[in-house]
């Protein structure tokens, strides 16, 4: 994937900067040109020689001082890629606010290739407010962020920050080059929670945030596929990301089963209501007039209805589940699905509105594989793994 390919390497400020030699050295024994460019504290950690030997070329380490008159606009439109590894939480917060003060920031800016960010830092500096409000704005650029792994921090500490292994950021850069394993592939992704109402001011609904599904799209978008999200949610502004917004299930379901006509994948990651009232006031229940009944009757099964079809999709479910594995094993017998994403969202770390997840994959014939709490874009990652391997299986090519 990466052969002949031009992949731009910025190294900022910390100690796993050292690291970022094995990664020039992964991408270039895959076939991409490497060239790099550092910070002035990158260079406190890692010789800008040792990078010029690995990838042929002398790192860009002063926007003043250089061969080129303006490297990083040279560097932003030389690459096919740009990877920031390790990225520091002062390099994500320069990043998320547009900041060009630095040679790696400054390219980051000058690019409009896709752009892959891997940080690592100590424990408490990933999981301060700040940082996580940054990597949300630059997800939200469609920047794709390789979480860092649990492992030795600087100073004898152990904990979650250690910078990504430098196969699996490797990885991710094949992964945002256009022309991706998905490449051609239509999908379709529901998620969010669907609202019912009652009346002009309220409704039944749920604790779906949409993050799982609008996580699901990321990385489908990032391999290549042509993405369309049905969402009740907040939803995505990703550039191969089409959204379509709804509130209902019948909304929903008229979108999905229209779109799902021409879909090769879809993954039904919302949490749909069962019921919905009857009628919907046209006004507001008054207090005054007492406690309500509020007859219900059962929505449309959006993930049903696309079971029905002929051809249909590839098609998974999700399984919003309170305990034991009995109930999803039986729904996704019973549903019609290729597999189903069982989660216990009473399980600490997992479910509704946390960025992590702990879900088990659940295949027709009842085998079951629980995964590890990993964040969501990471189940994401997997996930379409998983769905290659099955569909190549099945004789699909992608
Ligand atoms: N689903 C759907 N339309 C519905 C209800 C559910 O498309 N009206 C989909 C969900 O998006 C999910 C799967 O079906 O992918 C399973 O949802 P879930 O609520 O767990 O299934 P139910 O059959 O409603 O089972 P339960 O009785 O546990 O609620």
């Amino acid at each position: 994937m990466l052969a002949g390919r031009r992949v731009v390497l910025g190294v900022t400020g910390g100690v796993a900067a050292y690291k970022a030699a094995y990664l020039a050295r992964r991408l270039v024994e895959r076939g991409a040109a490497v060239r790099t460019v550092m910070t002035d504290a990158a260079t406190e950690f890692i010789g800008p020689h040792t990078l010029a030997a690995i990838t042929g070329t002398r790192p860009v380490i002063d926007l003043f001082d250089a061969d080129e008159v303006s490297p990083h606009t040279t560097l932003g439109r030389w690459a096919d890629a740009l990877v920031v590894a390790p990225a520091t939480a002062a390099t994500l917060a320069r990043l998320a606010n547009g900041l060009s003060d630095d040679p790696v920031s400054a390219t980051v800016l000058a690019t409009v290739a896709p752009v892959v960010i891997a940080p690592a830092m100590h424990t408490e500096m990933w999981q301060h407010p700040a940082t996580v409000a940054n990597v949300e704005r630059l997800e939200s650029f469609g920047y794709h962020i390789v979480s860092p792994e649990v492992g030795a921090l600087a100073g004898g500490d152990t904990g979650l920050g250690r910078l990504a292994d430098p196969d699996r950021i490797a990885d991710a850069v094949a992964g945002v080059l256009p022309g991706g394993p998905l490449t051609g592939v239509e999908v379709l992704i529901t998620a969010g929670g669907t609202r019912e109402p009652i009346d002009r001011v309220r409704y039944l609904g749920n604790h779906s945030s949409g993050k799982m599904g609008n996580a699901i799209a990321v990385a489908a978008a990032r391999r290549g596929a042509n993405v369309t999200l049905v969402t009740a949610g907040p939803g995505i502004d990703h550039p191969h990301v089409t959204v379509v917004p709804v509130e209902t299930a019948a909304d929903m379901a008229e979108a999905a089963w229209r779109i799902a006509e021409t879909a090769d994948v879809a993954v039904m990651a919302a949490a749909v209501a069962d019921f919905r009232p009857v009628v919907a006031i046209d006004g507001k229940l008054r207090r005054a007039a007492g406690p309500p009944s509020i007859d219900l009757e059962p929505t449309p099964d959006v993930l049903g209805g696309i079971a029905a079809m002929s051809p249909r999709p590839f098609l998974v479910g999700f399984a919003a589940e309170t305990g034991a594995l009995d109930e999803a094993v039986a729904k996704a017998r019973r549903k019609g699905v290729d597999l189903l994403v069982s989660n216990d969202v009473t399980a600490p770390g997992s479910g509704f509105g946390t960025e992590t997840n702990q879900v088990t994959i659940v295949l027709p014939d009842g085998s079951t594989e629980p995964w590890s709490l990993m964040p969501k874009s990471e189940v994401a990652e997997r996930l379409w793994d998983r769905i290659a391997e099955l569909r190549k299986r099945e004789g699909t090519s992608a």
